[in-house]
């Protein structure tokens, strides 16, 4: 990608050793936290965004458009503003009123729709045919997976160019999973890790919200679309128990916001 289109980058977040390891994990794996609450605006969305927009400014979009749960409008928000491109955000009205604010702020014009996300992205997909704006909705095209792969990229620079055993990692779209794989893929074709071993992932999903979870205990290959409930996402605790890890296991959890910040309702 040309440089010229790369408007803001993404930062490296820290990986620390998280203070609950051990005693608090019946497995006792070591855990390491990744904070993407780091990044310029506040959540991994970013990673995502400044690649997606950066491509599409490069092919000439003349406005970008997305559906959000709220961190992807902010990012998109921010990003197009760097970018100099108008931004159309859909969300639903019950999304956190800070990521409706920050995109606001960085200009970008919200829409607030009753419904769902799946909901904000009809609408979506309206106003991009209306306008004739680029719809940058999560895996309708490869650039935010190609952001998002620097997780993976980044963790296994900082852990010397080996993967941990295991990443547990919250779960909505996909991107973030499916591009974190992409790059250990990738990472193994080059022969830049030292082991051929790739990491087990667990992914966690809102109790409220929950299709994949689902699928996987009822040994399904498709996941059938979530009746409409209220999310909620204190999930984390809940895999440490059913013996996904085994003792002694190096695992990386994943904060993919800044929102979440006592850690202490993640060791119950
Ligand atoms: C804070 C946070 N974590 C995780 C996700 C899931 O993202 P994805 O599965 O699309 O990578 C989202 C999506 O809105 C999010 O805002």
């Amino acid at each position: 990608m040309n440089a010229r289109y790369s408007y803001l980058s993404h930062l490296q977040c820290s990986l620390c050793q998280h203070p609950y390891n051990a005693d608090q994990l019946e497995s006792k794996a070591r855990l390491l936290v990744k904070d993407e609450g780091q990044n310029p605006t506040g959540s991994f969305k970013a990673r995502g965004m400044a690649t997606a927009v950066s491509r599409a400014l490069e092919l000439g979009a003349r406005g970008v458009v997305t559906p959000t749960a709220g961190n992807a409008g902010a990012a998109l928000a921010a990003y197009a503003a760097r970018a100099r491109l108008p931004a159309y955000v859909v969300v639903p009205q019950d999304a956190p009123d800070t990521c409706i604010q920050q995109a606001r702020l960085y200009g970008a014009e919200v829409e607030l729709i009753p419904g769902l996300i799946s909901d904000a992205g009809q609408v979506s997909a309206e106003v991009s045919r209306q306008r004739g704006w680029f719809n940058i909705s999560t895996l309708r095209e490869p650039y935010r997976v190609e952001g998002k792969k620097t997780m993976g990229l980044e963790l296994a620079e900082q852990l010397g160019w080996r993967l941990p055993d295991a990443i547990i990692y919250p779960i909505g779209g996909g991107t973030g999973i499916v591009g974190m794989w992409k790059a250990f893929a990738e990472l193994h074709q080059l022969g830049w890790l030292t082991s051929n071993r790739l990491p087990k992932m667990i992914i966690v999903q809102a109790e409220g919200c929950a299709p994949l979870v689902r699928a996987f205990h009822e040994g399904l290959e498709e996941a059938e679309p979530w009746p409409a409930q209220k999310a909620h996402t204190k999930a984390a605790g809940l895999l440490l128990k059913i013996h996904f890890l085994e003792p002694g296991d190096e695992t990386v959890l994943f904060f993919t916001s800044s929102g979440l910040t006592d850690l202490g309702n993640y060791s119950q």
